[in-house]
């Protein structure tokens, strides 16, 4: 499948749009559907085939994981034996395969294959040589692209990207190295790049808020060699804002909060520096994916119009996971790692107090920090009756868990995007939310004068805060006609992908504005 290949509605789009359409290598840790763990992963799927629905040709770049499966793929050789260099003089280069493969929607992604690096780990993030393994993928992405007008692959389609889009501290280095080493490369020299911040609290290996004054990365040295400790050490997420042509964020709250130091994570300083190159832009959801009409994980599909029918994936639900069977009873469910970003610090104590007064009912999935654990199942086991665990993350749980709770809590402390409340308000489950971030901007408090509103929205960090709006919740939940309302306002709303890819492609375009004119020399003291 070639990039020329875009269908009759892309083509329209072109013409209606004027600008040419834009070439862009989306460079990732991880994407479904071959490796997901984090949230990102599906942002770079989406955004990816919504990229190439609304014109342009995007290509995803990621490790290739020795547990991604070669044969269903269909994975085909690009290019063998790419020297990726690497720093260190003893081992100058590393060795790496690039593959690739074509999704049904169309979409292209390589990988890099790396024995040692990639193919012998079990898990996609996790080890002592995260900070090389990432190295890796940064340059072997680069060393890829210089050579990629040499492959039959290049002649072929025609494919070089106008950017390279970074994600999270992983790739952070990347737009480092574009600089640096690639500057004097005939074609590299002019691609754009761009770093999208998911979650700017992990930044490189080391605690960058516990880091000594010794090892502080200022970011002006060269980057460290693959395997010296120097590399550890460095602050790929910093460098990544520093050196990219333009830096955004999942949300345009978010793009404001980390201006802060409450939620700048020491970053906030050099941001606020940058901030004529920082924009914000909401994620979006597969609309086509999660679909509660069409789902097929889902007890029963159901969609505004039938909304009786989700009370078949309310007993589904209270069935899986043996508590009682009833209508009446809300339903409260929780689906996130339990981390404690996710404010699981709000949720045990509130719920205590929930379930003694009001008789709900908690459902959870998802697993992680131990003591969060612990804190669930004593709740559990204070209330067996009205609390059902799953301590472990599952793909499909979630969807059944969307269609069949009546509300789902996203307390955070901070919250880049969040997918999870829009997958709620999709299937009619009514989140309750902290006013963080892409919290913020996807979930209206709901009013019962104008009843207008998508859900039930608190301010403060703070148990009591949070308790207030889940009594609102579950009154409301008694006025049926009520209800109904507030379910087919969160399904109503439009979080499809298209309006979130136009915002790339805008924010693609400005940054090769910004290449063109360099924008690094605008950063005096790299926020020190
Ligand atoms: C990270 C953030 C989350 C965001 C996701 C995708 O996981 O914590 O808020 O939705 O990335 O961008």
């Amino acid at each position: 499948m070639s990039g020329k290949n875009n269908g009759l509605f892309s083509k329209l789009e072109g013409i209606v749009g004027k600008e040419p359409p834009l070439k862009v290598l989306i460079v990732a840790a991880e994407s479904s559907p071959f490796a997901a763990v984090g949230g990102f992963s599906r942002v770079i799927e989406a955004l990816s085939t919504a990229l190439r629905k609304t014109g342009h040709e995007a290509r995803v770049f990621l490790p290739k994981f020795g547990f991604i499966d070669e044969e269903k793929y269909e994975l085909e050789m690009v290019f063998a034996d790419l020297a990726v260099p690497t720093g260190d003089e003893a081992t100058p280069n590393l060795i790496c395969n690039v593959k690739k493969c074509v999704l049904p929607s169309g979409v292209t992604v390589y990988f890099l294959e790396n024995m040692e690096y990639y193919e012998k780990r079990a898990n996609v993030y996790g080890y002592s040589d995260d900070p090389t393994r990432w190295a890796l993928l940064s340059r072997g992405a680069l060393e890829f692209l210089k050579r990629l007008p040499e492959t039959e692959e290049f002649l072929d389609d025609d494919f070089y990207p106008d950017v390279i889009h970074c994600n999270d501290w992983h790739t952070g280095v990347l737009p480092n190295y574009l600089s640096s080493y690639y500057n004097n490369d005939p074609k590299l020299s002019k691609v754009a790049s761009l770093l999208t911040i998911h979650n700017l609290y992990y930044q490189g290996l080391f605690d960058p808020q516990n880091i000594s004054e010794l090892d502080f990365d200022d970011g002006k040295s060269d980057v460290a060699p693959f395997f010296s400790e120097a590399l550890n050490k460095q602050n790929f997420m910093k460098r990544g804002i520093i050196y990219s042509d333009a830096v955004n964020t999942v949300s345009p709250t978010y793009s404001k909060e980390i201006l802060t130091q409450e939620f700048g994570a020491g970053l906030d300083r050099l941001l606020l520096e940058v901030r004529s190159k920082v924009y914000g832009v909401l994620n979006g959801l597969d609309t086509e994916s999660f679909d509660p009409a069409t789902d097929k994980v889902i007890e029963k599909n159901y969609d505004a119009f039938s909304l009786e029918q989700r009370t078949a994936n309310k007993v589904a639900v209270q069935k899986e996971y043996n508590i009682a069977v009833s209508d009446e009873i809300p339903l409260i469910g929780f689906v996130g790692r339990l981390d404690q970003q996710k404010g699981i610090d709000l949720i045990v104590p509130a719920m205590k107090y929930l379930i003694k007064d009001f008789g709900v009912q908690f459902v959870q999935v998802g697993g992680g920090d131990l003591t969060y654990t612990e804190q669930f199942r004593e709740l559990k086991s204070a209330f067996p009756k009205n609390v059902g665990l799953h301590l472990l993350p599952n793909f499909t749980l979630p969807r059944l868990i969307f269609a069949g709770c009546d509300m789902i809590l996203y307390p955070s402390k901070f919250e880049p995007c969040g997918i999870v409340q829009l997958e709620a308000m999709r299937y009619g489950a009514i989140p309750i939310v902290r006013k963080v971030g892409g919290l913020a901007d996807s979930v209206e408090n709901f009013d019962p004068k104008t009843h207008k509103g998508t859900g039930f929205v608190f301010e403060d960090y703070d148990v009591i805060a949070f308790y207030g709006q889940l009594v609102r919740a579950v009154e409301s939940f008694k006025h049926k006609e009520v209800w109904r309302v507030i379910q087919k306002n969160a399904m109503r709303k439009d979080f499809s992908w298209n309006k979130s890819a136009k915002e790339y492609a805008k924010i693609y375009r400005r940054a090769m504005e910004f290449h063109k004119k360099s924008s690094v020399s605008h950063v005096s003291s790299f926020g020190m």
